[in-house]
Parts: C-alpha cells; sequence; structure tokens
C-alpha cells in the first residue's frame, strides 16, 4: 500500500527522520512504537502531507505521493486522524461527522440555484451515514452531545470515526489510546479491528501501549533516532537485542502500564 524510501526530515540541522524506509502491506495493522522523540509522528506527518520531506520518497500503490498536500492524499484515501478543531466543539457530534469535507458533494453555485431538491436529499443521506458510524463506533447516543462536551475518549472515536465519512483506504492513527480508559481503548481497538476487516482499511498505528499494540498489529515496526531499527510481530520486535537497547532507560515493559 505504502514504501518509504530513504525518507529524512531535518529541522534546523536535526534529523528527526533519518533515512527511514519501510512498506506497509495492504489490509494490515501495522504498528509503529519506538521511545520517545523516535521520529514517529514526523514520519507519520511527512507520509500524510502536513511535513514537506527533506529528502527520500513515498509511494503509494506505486504511485510517487512524495510532498503532495494533505487535501490531495485525502481524496486518494490516504487519511490521518486530528483533534477536533476547536471552532468545531460547539458542534454537535453527529454535526461534526456530516462536515467531513468529501463526505458531501460541493456546494456550488449551480448546486444552491438549481439542486435543493437533491441538496436536501444528501443532507439526509449524509446524516444517515453519521448516524451509522456513530452505531458503529457504539456512541450513538452521543449524537446530539457537543463535541467539546465528551470525553477525551469519546474524542478519539469521533477522531476516527471521521476516517469513516469517506472512503479511506488507509489510516495513519497516532496515540489513539493516549489518555483513554482501559474500556474505551478495547472499543477502539474493536472498531479498528472492524474497519479493518469488513472495510479493507490499512492501519498504521503509533502507540505506546504494547498490550494495545499486541492485541490489534501485525507487524510492528520499531523506530529510534529517526531510523526503523525492527520489524516482525510484538514478540520478534520484545525479543530484538537493538529495541531493547533503544528502549533502555524508558524501559518498553513499563511501557505497557502507561495507560492501565
Ligand atoms: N517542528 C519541529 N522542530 C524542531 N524539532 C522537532 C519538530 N518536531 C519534532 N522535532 C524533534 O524531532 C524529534 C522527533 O520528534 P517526534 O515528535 O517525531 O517523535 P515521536 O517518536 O513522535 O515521539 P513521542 O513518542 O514522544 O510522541 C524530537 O527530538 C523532536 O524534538
Ligand atoms: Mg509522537
Amino acid at each position: 500500500m505504502i514504501t518509504v524510501e530513504g525518507l529524512e526530515k531535518n529541522f534546523g540541522g536535526f534529523y528527526a527522520v533519518d533515512g527511514a524506509s519501510l512498506s506497509i502491506a495492504e489490509g494490515s495493522i501495522t504498528g509503529l512504537i519506538g521511545p520517545n522523540g523516535a521520529g514517529k509522528t514526523t514520519l507519520f506527518n511527512v507520509i500524510a502531507g502536513v511535513l514537506k520531506p527533506s529528502n527520500g520518497r513515498v509511494t503509494m500503490q506505486g504511485e510517487d505521493i512524495t510532498g503532495l498536500p494533505p487535501h490531495e492524499l485525502f481524496h486518494k484515501g490516504l487519511l490521518r486522524t486530528f483533534q477536533i478543531a476547536h471552532e468545531f466543539e460547539s458542534m454537535s457530534c453527529r454535526e461534526n461527522l456530516m462536515m467531513v469535507p468529501g463526505a458531501q458533494s460541493g456546494e456550488t453555485l449551480w448546486n444552491t440555484w438549481f439542486g435543493r431538491k437533491r441538496i436536501a436529499n444528501e443532507e439526509r443521506a449524509l446524516r444517515a451515514k453519521a448516524d451509522e458510524v456513530l452505531e458503529f463506533l457504539t456512541v450513538e447516543h452521543l449524537a446530539d452531545h457537543k463535541a467539546g462536551q465528551i470525553s477525551g475518549g469519546q474524542k478519539k472515536l469521533l477522531e476516527l470515526g471521521r476516517t469513516m465519512m469517506v472512503d479511506a483506504k488507509i489510516v495513519f492513527l497516532d496515540e489513539v489510546g493516549a489518555g483513554v480508559n482501559r474500556t474505551l481503548l478495547n472499543t477502539i481497538g474493536d472498531a479498528i479491528l472492524r474497519l479493518n476487516k469488513e472495510r479493507n482499511y490499512t492501519f498504521v498505528v503509533i502507540e505506546h501501549d504494547m498490550d494495545f499494540i499486541g492485541r490489534i498489529c501485525d507487524p510492528v515496526i520499531c523506530m529510534a533516532e529517526g531510523k526503523v531499527l525492527a520489524e516482525g510481530t510484538l514478540d520478534e520486535i520484545k525479543a530484538n537485542e537493538q529495541v531493547i537497547e533503544a528502549y533502555l532507560g524508558t524501559g518498553l515493559k513499563n511501557k505497557t502500564k502507561e495507560n492501565a
């Protein structure tokens, strides 16, 4: 689905991503782990077009997508989740989903003048789709709640829900489990597994919670100091000497308890 070759991103001479190469198999739920500052978020941001790479190449299904802006990648089905923007917090959860760009066909002048009926129909369809997404995520009771008033974990679910309003192929999730309680984290894990099985989504998941990674991810890629150290099952990764060394001082084992 995605190949990354020799990717570099430097910030004023410091290489946050330092020649990373990896590939993400179609249909996989790939975990991306590594100590704090390893370059995971930066790698995501470069792949998703938020940051321009200093060097290297990214392809999606064989097509060069290096440096394309986020909205173009979005139309190709490559999505990364973002926190609910401040100005969206006063809108309901349902409205937040209905606002996802690309979920509705554009409001052109032509539509406004000649397509009122069609727009009304479309809005009904959009509303139904949003409700279906909320139901899928088991939070249909939050449909009319303001996005600013739901819990941090529920917000994470809503962020994931936004990717379901369009036909995503690959979704990048950066620490979906951060600050989320165990029950909600399981719900998020279930949603990811179901989207993967039933809708053929490919996922790349950054997470410090190793129980979560172990439950949903195969393979797991470990980064440190801007480079890819190892790839394999979580058990293989945990037994890898270089990985253990990279985590020394922070402790891979302790990370498991972080969200407990
Ligand atoms: N905009 C920036 N300007 C300068 N340095 C940056 C910038 N963004 C990230 N860095 C640095 O790049 C390195 C990698 O950061 P990054 O956020 O990608 O790490 P990470 O693996 O996501 O870490 P964490 O697990 O803590 O989220 C860090 O040393 C960070 O300080
Ligand atoms: Mg990060």
